[in-house]
């Protein structure tokens, strides 16, 4: 049993030494991680843990992926799907251009499905996606765009939900024991290793996808990250969470609700006019 002050002790040590900073994720979740990165490597107790962490580089790079979790699934959460397919993408339709970062991308599975869909709306040529994470050997996982046939498999279901009349083949190259997306849906996607933490990002984007990440954040890491996002969409754009993220209240004045069933939120347009407008007719 490990006690949340050994938990915390750690991640403060893990910041220190690496600028790592997992000192406002959820406890339960990182002691349910810990857990698992000592069972994995046989450690007797969180001294091994420590001493392993803090010394041995490597192994701190690939054991974060059993802090975090990586699961993701192709078409996840398909009602959400549905409703940027036939809401959301329409309202860019006449952009010269639209920009989607999915933040927190794991292995690929939603970015494909992003450009999948983009690609069936015809919309796809003219978008620029970034994909981004903090586990590198997700995203050396999510480049390659391969997929077990297995996994494909559990894919069908919602993609079917999407798209009666398709097959997984019009979108994977099937070859023995893995498909691997077509290179004409891969080519507007560009991968990088990123810390939302950090709280930087140089562009602004019309849609931002941070499915399934911050479940695993504290509320106060959750409004800043909430409020870093906003800072990143243009005027009027969309945020799309995970159907188990909620909006914490010190976010909620930032963000209008488009779809609270599929948690699609949209950034709410400036106040700054407004306040303006409205001292020059109080002050008249
Ligand atoms: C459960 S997966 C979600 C994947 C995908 N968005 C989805 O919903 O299917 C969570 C991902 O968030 C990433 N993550 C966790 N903390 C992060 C952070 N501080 N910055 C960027 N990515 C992070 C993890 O590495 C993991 O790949």
């Amino acid at each position: 049993m490990i006690s949340e002050e050994e938990v915390n002790s750690l991640m403060i040590a893990m910041k220190k030494r690496y600028g790592l900073d997992f000192t406002n994720y959820e406890p339960k979740s990182l002691n349910r991680g810990i857990t698992r990165l000592m069972t994995k490597y046989n450690m007797n107790g969180m001294i091994d843990l420590w001493g392993r962490i803090l010394n041995d580089e490597d192994f701190f790079v690939n054991g974060i992926d059993d802090l975090l979790v990586n699961l993701t699934e192709l078409f996840r959460n398909p009602d959400a799907w549905i409703m940027i397919r036939d809401e959301i993408l329409p309202q860019y339709r006449y952009d010269r251009e639209i920009k989607i970062w999915h933040a927190g991308c794991s292995t690929g599975e939603e970015i494909y499905t992003m450009a999948i869909v983009l690609a069936e709306c015809d919309l796809l040529r003219k978008s620029k996606l970034l994909a981004t994470d903090l586990s590198k050997t997700a995203l050396e996982k999510a480049r390659t765009g391969s997929y077990s046939h297995a996994s494909l498999k559990n894919y069908l279901k919602p993609f079917l939900k999407m798209y009666p009349d398709r097959k997984l083949e019009d979108y994977f190259d099937y070859a023995e024991s893995n498909a691997t997306i077509k290179p004409q849906f891969a080519r507007n996607v560009k991968f990088m290793n990123h810390n939302l933490v950090d709280r930087k990002m140089d562009q602004k984007f019309d849609v931002i996808f941070c499915r399934n990440v911050m479940i695993y954040f504290d509320q106060e890491l959750k409004a800043r990250i909430l409020s870093f996002l906003n800072e990143c969409l243009n005027e009027g754009g969309h945020l799309i969470l995970g159907y188990y993220d909620t909006m914490p209240n010190q976010s909620i004045d930032i963000f209008d609700v488009y779809s609270n069933s599929t948690r699609i939120y949209k950034k709410r347009v400036s106040q700054t006019n407004h306040t303006y407008e409205q001292e020059s007719i109080n002050s008249r």
